[in-house]
Protein backbone atom coordinates (compact mmCIF):
# COMPACT_ATOMS: atom_id res chain seq x y z
CA UNK A 1 0.00 0.00 0.00
CA UNK A 2 1.80 3.25 -1.25
CA UNK A 3 0.65 5.68 1.33
CA UNK A 4 3.14 8.10 0.77
CA UNK A 5 1.73 11.62 -0.57
CA UNK A 6 2.03 11.90 -4.53
CA UNK A 7 5.00 12.80 -5.78
CA UNK A 8 5.20 15.24 -9.15
CA UNK A 9 4.79 13.20 -11.88
CA UNK A 10 4.40 13.43 -15.90
CA UNK A 11 0.78 11.51 -15.40
CA UNK A 12 -1.82 13.80 -15.68
CA UNK A 13 -3.85 11.75 -13.67
CA UNK A 14 -3.00 10.69 -10.05
CA UNK A 15 -4.87 9.64 -6.98
CA UNK A 16 -6.49 12.24 -4.89
CA UNK A 17 -4.16 13.51 -2.07
CA UNK A 18 -4.68 11.76 1.35
CA UNK A 19 -5.80 8.69 -0.57
CA UNK A 20 -4.46 5.53 -1.70
CA UNK A 21 -4.52 2.68 -4.09
CA UNK A 22 -5.42 -0.90 -2.15
CA UNK A 23 -2.51 -2.87 -4.68
CA UNK A 24 -3.09 -6.71 -4.93
CA UNK A 25 -0.01 -7.43 -2.51
CA UNK A 26 -1.62 -5.41 0.28
CA UNK A 27 -4.87 -7.21 0.09
CA UNK A 28 -3.45 -10.26 2.41
CA UNK A 29 -3.75 -7.74 4.74
CA UNK A 30 -6.77 -6.53 4.02
CA UNK A 31 -8.35 -10.01 3.91
CA UNK A 32 -6.91 -11.22 7.11
CA UNK A 33 -8.42 -8.47 8.78
CA UNK A 34 -11.60 -8.96 7.42
CA UNK A 35 -11.53 -12.80 8.23
CA UNK A 36 -10.12 -12.40 12.19
CA UNK A 37 -13.21 -9.84 12.16
CA UNK A 38 -15.90 -11.79 10.89
CA UNK A 39 -14.78 -14.86 13.70
CA UNK A 40 -14.68 -12.16 16.68
CA UNK A 41 -17.93 -10.51 15.49
CA UNK A 42 -19.75 -14.51 14.88
CA UNK A 43 -18.03 -15.31 18.83
CA UNK A 44 -19.32 -11.94 20.62
CA UNK A 45 -22.95 -12.32 18.45
CA UNK A 46 -22.52 -8.96 15.96
CA UNK A 47 -24.59 -8.74 12.92
CA UNK A 48 -23.44 -7.29 10.08
CA UNK A 49 -24.96 -3.43 8.48
CA UNK A 50 -23.41 -1.41 5.65
CA UNK A 51 -24.64 1.95 5.18
CA UNK A 52 -24.78 3.95 2.17
CA UNK A 53 -21.48 5.99 1.82
CA UNK A 54 -23.39 8.87 1.95
CA UNK A 55 -26.03 10.21 4.00
CA UNK A 56 -28.00 13.69 4.75
CA UNK A 57 -25.45 15.92 6.44
CA UNK A 58 -27.75 16.43 9.42
CA UNK A 59 -27.14 12.91 10.52
CA UNK A 60 -23.37 14.00 11.41
CA UNK A 61 -24.30 17.55 12.26
CA UNK A 62 -26.96 16.29 15.20
CA UNK A 63 -25.05 13.12 15.81
CA UNK A 64 -21.00 13.87 15.76
CA UNK A 65 -21.93 17.96 17.14
CA UNK A 66 -21.68 20.81 15.15
CA UNK A 67 -18.45 22.48 16.64
CA UNK A 68 -16.21 19.40 16.47
CA UNK A 69 -13.29 19.34 13.46
CA UNK A 70 -15.03 16.74 11.81
CA UNK A 71 -18.30 18.38 10.85
CA UNK A 72 -16.76 21.94 10.98
CA UNK A 73 -13.35 21.44 8.86
CA UNK A 74 -13.41 17.57 7.65
CA UNK A 75 -16.39 16.90 5.88
CA UNK A 76 -16.96 16.26 2.27
CA UNK A 77 -19.93 17.52 1.66
CA UNK A 78 -21.26 17.08 -1.94
CA UNK A 79 -22.21 19.75 -4.78
CA UNK A 80 -24.42 19.27 -8.03
CA UNK A 81 -28.27 19.12 -6.53
CA UNK A 82 -26.50 16.80 -3.60
CA UNK A 83 -27.19 19.62 -1.50
CA UNK A 84 -27.16 18.40 2.48
CA UNK A 85 -25.69 15.30 1.41
CA UNK A 86 -22.07 14.31 3.07
CA UNK A 87 -19.40 11.51 2.71
CA UNK A 88 -19.65 9.51 5.70
CA UNK A 89 -16.64 10.84 8.15
CA UNK A 90 -17.89 7.85 10.82
CA UNK A 91 -19.70 5.14 11.19
CA UNK A 92 -21.86 5.37 14.83
CA UNK A 93 -24.38 8.43 13.20
CA UNK A 94 -25.37 6.01 10.27
CA UNK A 95 -25.81 2.91 12.32
CA UNK A 96 -27.72 4.73 14.09
CA UNK A 97 -29.89 5.91 11.87
CA UNK A 98 -30.43 2.71 10.26
CA UNK A 99 -31.28 0.99 13.12
CA UNK A 100 -34.10 3.65 13.87
CA UNK A 101 -35.18 3.24 10.53
CA UNK A 102 -34.78 -0.11 10.22
CA UNK A 103 -37.34 -0.75 13.02
CA UNK A 104 -34.29 -2.51 14.99
CA UNK A 105 -36.03 -0.69 18.33
CA UNK A 106 -37.97 -3.79 18.43
CA UNK A 107 -35.18 -6.31 18.29
CA UNK A 108 -34.58 -8.13 21.32
CA UNK A 109 -31.34 -5.90 23.41
CA UNK A 110 -28.84 -5.53 23.09
CA UNK A 111 -28.75 -5.17 19.31
CA UNK A 112 -25.01 -5.70 18.43
CA UNK A 113 -24.06 -4.35 14.82
CA UNK A 114 -20.47 -4.14 13.22
CA UNK A 115 -19.51 -2.51 9.85
CA UNK A 116 -16.20 -2.50 7.44
CA UNK A 117 -15.50 -0.13 4.95
CA UNK A 118 -14.62 3.32 3.79
CA UNK A 119 -14.99 6.43 5.58
CA UNK A 120 -14.20 10.56 4.37
CA UNK A 121 -12.62 12.90 6.29
CA UNK A 122 -11.10 15.98 4.92
CA UNK A 123 -7.95 16.18 7.15
CA UNK A 124 -4.02 17.12 6.60
CA UNK A 125 -2.77 14.19 5.07
CA UNK A 126 0.49 12.51 7.12
CA UNK A 127 1.49 9.54 8.50
CA UNK A 128 -1.88 7.39 9.70
CA UNK A 129 -4.28 9.95 8.75
CA UNK A 130 -5.55 9.86 5.62
CA UNK A 131 -8.88 11.60 3.57
CA UNK A 132 -10.40 8.11 2.51
CA UNK A 133 -9.74 5.69 5.25
CA UNK A 134 -10.93 2.30 6.16
CA UNK A 135 -12.65 1.45 9.57
CA UNK A 136 -13.93 -1.84 11.18
CA UNK A 137 -16.92 -0.64 13.69
CA UNK A 138 -18.38 -2.69 16.88
CA UNK A 139 -21.93 -1.11 18.44
CA UNK A 140 -24.09 -2.59 21.05
CA UNK A 141 -27.08 -1.08 21.40
CA UNK A 142 -29.81 -1.24 24.35
CA UNK A 143 -27.92 -1.57 27.72
CA UNK A 144 -26.30 0.94 30.05
CA UNK A 145 -24.06 -1.53 32.08
CA UNK A 146 -20.81 -0.93 32.47
CA UNK A 147 -20.15 -4.73 31.51
CA UNK A 148 -21.02 -3.68 28.14
CA UNK A 149 -18.25 -0.75 28.28
CA UNK A 150 -15.44 -3.46 29.16
CA UNK A 151 -16.96 -6.03 26.94
CA UNK A 152 -16.10 -3.62 23.97
CA UNK A 153 -12.43 -2.54 25.11
CA UNK A 154 -12.16 -6.30 25.61
CA UNK A 155 -13.49 -7.27 22.07
CA UNK A 156 -11.33 -4.91 20.52
CA UNK A 157 -8.35 -5.74 22.41
CA UNK A 158 -8.58 -9.55 21.83
CA UNK A 159 -8.96 -8.53 18.08
CA UNK A 160 -5.98 -6.62 18.31
CA UNK A 161 -4.16 -9.76 19.87
CA UNK A 162 -5.58 -12.25 17.62
CA UNK A 163 -4.13 -10.18 14.64
CA UNK A 164 -0.87 -10.20 16.58
CA UNK A 165 -0.65 -7.28 17.76
CA UNK A 166 1.33 -6.85 20.87
CA UNK A 167 2.06 -4.19 23.68
CA UNK A 168 -1.44 -2.70 23.50
CA UNK A 169 -2.48 -0.49 25.97
CA UNK A 170 -5.69 0.89 26.54
CA UNK A 171 -6.11 4.64 27.27
CA UNK A 172 -9.23 5.13 29.66
CA UNK A 173 -11.54 8.24 31.06
CA UNK A 174 -15.09 9.02 31.91
CA UNK A 175 -16.54 12.62 30.91
CA UNK A 176 -19.84 11.46 33.28
CA UNK A 177 -23.41 12.54 32.56
CA UNK A 178 -24.73 15.36 31.49
CA UNK A 179 -24.88 16.89 34.70
CA UNK A 180 -20.98 16.67 35.07
CA UNK A 181 -20.38 17.38 31.95
CA UNK A 182 -21.95 20.90 32.51
CA UNK A 183 -20.45 21.17 36.24
CA UNK A 184 -17.01 20.15 34.52
CA UNK A 185 -17.42 23.20 31.75
CA UNK A 186 -17.83 25.94 34.18
CA UNK A 187 -14.92 24.96 35.89
CA UNK A 188 -12.82 24.23 32.66
CA UNK A 189 -14.08 27.50 30.79
CA UNK A 190 -12.59 29.38 34.31
CA UNK A 191 -9.13 27.88 34.21
CA UNK A 192 -9.22 28.03 30.29
CA UNK A 193 -10.46 32.05 30.14
CA UNK A 194 -7.53 32.94 32.53
CA UNK A 195 -4.85 31.37 30.11
CA UNK A 196 -6.95 32.35 27.33
CA UNK A 197 -3.96 35.29 25.78
CA UNK A 198 -1.90 32.02 25.53
CA UNK A 199 -4.56 29.45 23.39
CA UNK A 200 -3.99 29.04 19.87
CA UNK A 201 -6.62 31.11 17.56
CA UNK A 202 -8.90 27.85 17.23
CA UNK A 203 -8.79 27.36 20.95
CA UNK A 204 -9.66 30.59 21.66
CA UNK A 205 -12.66 30.25 19.27
CA UNK A 206 -13.78 26.74 20.58
CA UNK A 207 -13.53 28.52 23.98
CA UNK A 208 -17.18 29.78 23.10
CA UNK A 209 -18.34 27.02 21.10
CA UNK A 210 -16.90 24.27 22.57
CA UNK A 211 -14.37 24.19 25.08
CA UNK A 212 -13.87 20.17 25.67
CA UNK A 213 -12.15 19.81 22.15
CA UNK A 214 -9.44 22.54 23.95
CA UNK A 215 -8.73 19.64 25.81
CA UNK A 216 -7.77 17.38 22.16
CA UNK A 217 -5.91 20.47 20.69
CA UNK A 218 -2.45 19.25 19.23
CA UNK A 219 -0.46 22.31 19.68
CA UNK A 220 2.23 22.50 21.91
CA UNK A 221 0.84 25.52 24.14
CA UNK A 222 -2.55 24.32 24.23
CA UNK A 223 -1.28 21.02 25.84
CA UNK A 224 1.08 22.80 27.99
CA UNK A 225 -2.51 24.62 29.33
CA UNK A 226 -4.46 21.43 29.40
CA UNK A 227 -1.57 19.70 31.39
CA UNK A 228 -2.47 21.70 34.13
CA UNK A 229 -6.29 22.12 33.74
CA UNK A 230 -8.88 20.42 36.21
CA UNK A 231 -9.17 16.87 35.81
CA UNK A 232 -13.09 15.92 34.33
CA UNK A 233 -12.83 12.92 36.73
CA UNK A 234 -12.79 15.18 39.99
CA UNK A 235 -16.57 16.61 38.63
CA UNK A 236 -17.99 13.15 38.61
CA UNK A 237 -21.57 12.46 40.32
CA UNK A 238 -21.82 10.06 42.39
CA UNK A 239 -23.00 7.61 39.72
CA UNK A 240 -21.02 8.09 37.02
CA UNK A 241 -17.84 7.33 39.45
CA UNK A 242 -19.38 4.53 40.85
CA UNK A 243 -20.09 3.35 37.03
CA UNK A 244 -16.83 3.81 35.74
CA UNK A 245 -14.89 2.08 38.55
CA UNK A 246 -16.88 -0.98 37.97
CA UNK A 247 -15.28 -0.61 34.48
CA UNK A 248 -11.88 -0.27 35.57
CA UNK A 249 -12.46 -3.29 37.82
CA UNK A 250 -13.68 -5.31 34.85
CA UNK A 251 -10.85 -4.44 32.99
CA UNK A 252 -8.63 -5.43 35.82
CA UNK A 253 -10.51 -8.69 36.29
CA UNK A 254 -9.57 -8.90 32.36
CA UNK A 255 -5.92 -8.16 32.92
CA UNK A 256 -6.51 -5.84 30.16
CA UNK A 257 -3.50 -3.45 30.25
CA UNK A 258 -5.22 0.85 30.78
CA UNK A 259 -3.91 3.92 31.86
CA UNK A 260 -6.25 6.74 33.07
CA UNK A 261 -6.64 9.73 30.69
CA UNK A 262 -8.14 12.64 32.42
CA UNK A 263 -7.75 14.69 28.84
CA UNK A 264 -8.96 12.16 26.67
CA UNK A 265 -12.56 13.66 25.63
CA UNK A 266 -12.63 12.39 22.07
CA UNK A 267 -13.45 14.05 18.82
CA UNK A 268 -16.67 13.98 18.64
CA UNK A 269 -19.61 14.99 20.84
CA UNK A 270 -22.06 11.61 21.29
CA UNK A 271 -19.65 10.55 24.10
CA UNK A 272 -20.67 10.43 27.59
CA UNK A 273 -19.44 8.28 30.55
CA UNK A 274 -16.50 5.92 29.15
CA UNK A 275 -14.33 6.83 26.57
CA UNK A 276 -11.50 4.71 25.44
CA UNK A 277 -8.53 4.68 22.91
CA UNK A 278 -6.25 1.73 22.21
CA UNK A 279 -2.53 2.70 21.32
CA UNK A 280 0.82 0.59 20.98
CA UNK A 281 2.59 1.25 23.96
CA UNK A 282 5.65 2.35 22.01
CA UNK A 283 8.24 5.24 22.16
CA UNK A 284 10.01 6.58 19.13
CA UNK A 285 13.13 8.35 19.75
CA UNK A 286 12.17 8.74 22.67
CA UNK A 287 8.49 9.93 22.12
CA UNK A 288 5.73 8.21 23.17
CA UNK A 289 3.65 7.17 20.26
CA UNK A 290 0.30 8.52 20.18
CA UNK A 291 -1.25 7.21 17.09
CA UNK A 292 -4.81 5.42 18.05
CA UNK A 293 -5.60 2.21 16.61
CA UNK A 294 -9.13 2.51 18.35
CA UNK A 295 -11.59 4.96 19.81
CA UNK A 296 -14.75 4.54 21.14
CA UNK A 297 -17.17 5.52 24.04
CA UNK A 298 -20.13 5.35 25.40
CA UNK A 299 -23.53 7.12 23.41
CA UNK A 300 -26.61 6.69 25.46
CA UNK A 301 -27.88 9.87 23.81
CA UNK A 302 -27.14 9.60 20.86
CA UNK A 303 -30.52 8.02 19.59
CA UNK A 304 -32.38 10.33 20.63
CA UNK A 305 -30.92 12.98 19.43
CA UNK A 306 -31.20 11.36 15.78
CA UNK A 307 -35.18 11.03 16.75
CA UNK A 308 -34.99 7.65 18.39
CA UNK A 309 -36.54 6.55 21.62
CA UNK A 310 -33.81 7.77 24.26
CA UNK A 311 -31.46 3.96 24.03
CA UNK A 312 -27.99 3.53 25.78
CA UNK A 313 -25.35 2.69 23.77
CA UNK A 314 -21.40 1.84 23.51
CA UNK A 315 -19.04 1.45 20.84
CA UNK A 316 -15.60 1.57 19.10
CA UNK A 317 -13.80 1.73 15.65
CA UNK A 318 -10.14 0.61 14.58
CA UNK A 319 -8.49 1.98 11.89
CA UNK A 320 -7.48 -0.54 9.46
CA UNK A 321 -4.54 1.60 7.55
CA UNK A 322 -2.77 1.80 11.30
CA UNK A 323 -3.85 -1.59 12.12
CA UNK A 324 -1.91 -2.63 8.69
CA UNK A 325 1.10 -0.58 8.98
CA UNK A 326 1.83 -1.79 13.20
CA UNK A 327 1.54 -5.22 11.19
CA UNK A 328 3.96 -4.57 9.07
CA UNK A 329 6.28 -2.73 11.38
CA UNK A 330 5.64 -5.58 13.43
CA UNK A 331 7.00 -7.96 11.22
CA UNK A 332 3.60 -10.31 11.07
CA UNK A 333 2.85 -10.87 7.23
CA UNK A 334 -0.75 -13.02 6.78
CA UNK A 335 -0.11 -16.27 4.67
CA UNK A 336 -0.33 -16.04 0.86
CA UNK A 337 -3.28 -17.30 -0.59
CA UNK A 338 -2.76 -20.97 -1.64
CA UNK A 339 -1.18 -21.29 -5.14
CA UNK A 340 -1.88 -23.71 -7.55
CA UNK A 341 0.03 -26.83 -8.33
CA UNK A 342 -1.70 -28.04 -11.44
CA UNK A 343 -1.20 -25.43 -15.08
CA UNK A 344 -3.86 -26.55 -17.55
CA UNK A 345 -2.31 -25.95 -21.06
CA UNK A 346 -4.54 -26.04 -24.60
CA UNK A 347 -3.45 -26.45 -28.39
CA UNK A 348 -6.20 -26.18 -31.12
CA UNK A 349 -9.44 -24.75 -31.68
CA UNK A 350 -11.60 -28.26 -30.34
CA UNK A 351 -9.11 -28.06 -27.31
CA UNK A 352 -10.04 -24.55 -26.57
CA UNK A 353 -13.98 -24.73 -25.58
CA UNK A 354 -13.35 -28.54 -23.97
CA UNK A 355 -10.56 -26.68 -22.14
CA UNK A 356 -12.36 -23.97 -20.38
CA UNK A 357 -14.74 -26.65 -19.55
CA UNK A 358 -12.33 -28.71 -17.72
CA UNK A 359 -11.38 -25.39 -15.78
CA UNK A 360 -14.38 -24.99 -14.63
CA UNK A 361 -14.44 -29.15 -13.74
CA UNK A 362 -11.61 -28.03 -11.25
CA UNK A 363 -13.72 -25.62 -9.33
CA UNK A 364 -15.83 -27.27 -8.99
CA UNK A 365 -13.96 -29.89 -7.59
CA UNK A 366 -12.56 -27.53 -5.66
CA UNK A 367 -8.48 -28.32 -6.99
CA UNK A 368 -6.70 -24.52 -8.08
CA UNK A 369 -5.61 -25.04 -11.36
CA UNK A 370 -3.66 -22.07 -13.22
CA UNK A 371 -4.06 -21.63 -16.81
CA UNK A 372 -3.09 -18.80 -19.96
CA UNK A 373 -5.80 -19.70 -22.23
CA UNK A 374 -5.18 -16.66 -24.64
CA UNK A 375 -1.96 -17.84 -25.72
CA UNK A 376 -1.67 -20.48 -28.36
CA UNK A 377 2.06 -21.71 -28.51
CA UNK A 378 2.62 -24.72 -26.09
CA UNK A 379 6.37 -23.46 -25.18
CA UNK A 380 4.47 -19.74 -24.23
CA UNK A 381 1.98 -21.76 -21.87
CA UNK A 382 4.71 -23.68 -20.42
CA UNK A 383 7.02 -21.07 -19.77
CA UNK A 384 4.34 -19.50 -18.02
CA UNK A 385 3.65 -22.61 -16.08
CA UNK A 386 7.29 -22.70 -15.29
CA UNK A 387 7.64 -18.29 -14.13
CA UNK A 388 3.91 -19.44 -11.45
CA UNK A 389 6.46 -22.30 -10.12
CA UNK A 390 3.54 -24.98 -10.93
CA UNK A 391 4.83 -28.88 -10.86
CA UNK A 392 2.42 -30.60 -12.74
CA UNK A 393 1.27 -29.45 -16.26
CA UNK A 394 -1.80 -31.03 -18.19
CA UNK A 395 -1.83 -30.40 -21.89
CA UNK A 396 -4.90 -30.30 -23.86
CA UNK A 397 -4.46 -30.65 -28.10
CA UNK A 398 -7.01 -31.28 -30.62
CA UNK A 399 -6.00 -35.36 -30.93
CA UNK A 400 -6.18 -35.58 -27.00
CA UNK A 401 -10.02 -34.02 -27.24
CA UNK A 402 -10.95 -36.67 -30.35
CA UNK A 403 -9.41 -39.36 -28.53
CA UNK A 404 -10.28 -38.67 -24.73
CA UNK A 405 -6.79 -38.51 -23.21
CA UNK A 406 -5.06 -35.93 -21.80
CA UNK A 407 -1.41 -35.60 -20.86
CA UNK A 408 0.07 -35.05 -17.81
CA UNK A 409 3.87 -33.36 -17.62
CA UNK A 410 6.05 -33.54 -15.08
CA UNK A 411 7.80 -30.27 -14.97
CA UNK A 412 10.66 -31.01 -12.58
CA UNK A 413 11.39 -34.58 -14.11
CA UNK A 414 10.58 -33.45 -17.92
CA UNK A 415 8.39 -36.63 -17.79
CA UNK A 416 4.76 -36.96 -19.62
CA UNK A 417 2.49 -39.87 -19.65
CA UNK A 418 -0.82 -39.86 -21.02
CA UNK A 419 -4.26 -40.20 -18.98
CA UNK A 420 -7.96 -40.46 -19.61
CA UNK A 421 -9.46 -37.20 -20.06
CA UNK A 422 -12.93 -38.20 -18.51
CA UNK A 423 -10.80 -39.70 -15.35
CA UNK A 424 -8.25 -36.69 -15.21
CA UNK A 425 -9.98 -35.10 -11.54
CA UNK A 426 -9.59 -38.09 -9.93
CA UNK A 427 -6.03 -38.88 -11.34
CA UNK A 428 -5.01 -35.61 -10.30
CA UNK A 429 -6.75 -36.07 -7.35
CA UNK A 430 -4.82 -38.86 -6.16
CA UNK A 431 -1.65 -36.99 -7.33
CA UNK A 432 -2.34 -34.42 -5.30
CA UNK A 433 -3.54 -36.35 -2.32
CA UNK A 434 -6.98 -34.34 -1.95
P1 LIG B 1 -12.46 7.94 15.72
O1 LIG B 1 -11.54 7.98 16.89
O2 LIG B 1 -12.70 9.21 15.01
O3 LIG B 1 -13.82 7.34 16.24
O4 LIG B 1 -11.93 6.86 14.69
C1 LIG B 1 -11.66 5.54 15.10
C2 LIG B 1 -10.34 5.09 14.51
O5 LIG B 1 -10.35 5.28 13.09
C3 LIG B 1 -9.12 5.87 14.99
O6 LIG B 1 -8.65 5.36 16.22
C4 LIG B 1 -8.14 5.62 13.87
O7 LIG B 1 -7.51 4.36 14.02
C5 LIG B 1 -9.05 5.57 12.64
N1 LIG B 1 -9.04 6.87 11.94
C6 LIG B 1 -9.77 7.98 12.23
N2 LIG B 1 -9.49 8.96 11.35
C7 LIG B 1 -8.58 8.49 10.49
C8 LIG B 1 -7.90 9.01 9.35
N3 LIG B 1 -8.12 10.22 8.90
N4 LIG B 1 -7.01 8.21 8.69
C9 LIG B 1 -6.78 6.95 9.12
N5 LIG B 1 -7.39 6.39 10.19
C10 LIG B 1 -8.28 7.15 10.86
C11 LIG B 1 -14.92 7.15 15.45
O8 LIG B 1 -14.92 7.24 14.26
C12 LIG B 1 -16.12 6.69 16.25
N6 LIG B 1 -17.25 6.54 15.31
C13 LIG B 1 -15.84 5.39 16.98
C14 LIG B 1 -17.00 4.88 17.74
C15 LIG B 1 -17.81 3.86 17.38
N7 LIG B 1 -17.46 5.33 18.88
C16 LIG B 1 -18.52 4.64 19.25
N8 LIG B 1 -18.74 3.75 18.34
Amino acid sequence: MDTTPNKPSKNKFQRPRGTYDILPKDFKYFDKILTVCQKQAHFYGFKRIETPIFENIDIFNRGVGEATDIVEKQMFILKNGAQGLALRPEATASIVRAYIENGMTNLSRPVKLWAFGPFFRHEKPQAGRFRQFWQIDFETIGRNSPVIDAQIIQFFFSLLTRLGLKKLVVGLNSIGCAKCHSRYLKILKLFLRSRQTNLCPNCKRRLKTNPLRILDCKKEKCQEIVATAPQILDSLCKKCRANFKEVLELLDSLNIPYRLDPFLVRGLDYYNRTVFEIFLDQEKDGQKSQIALVGGGRYDNLISALGGIPTPACGGAAGVERIINVLKEQEIVPPEEKKPNVFLAQLGETAKPRALNLFEEFRKANILIAEDFSRDSLKAQLGRADRLGIKYVLILGQKEVIENQIILRNMETKEQKTLKLDQIIKEIKKILNK
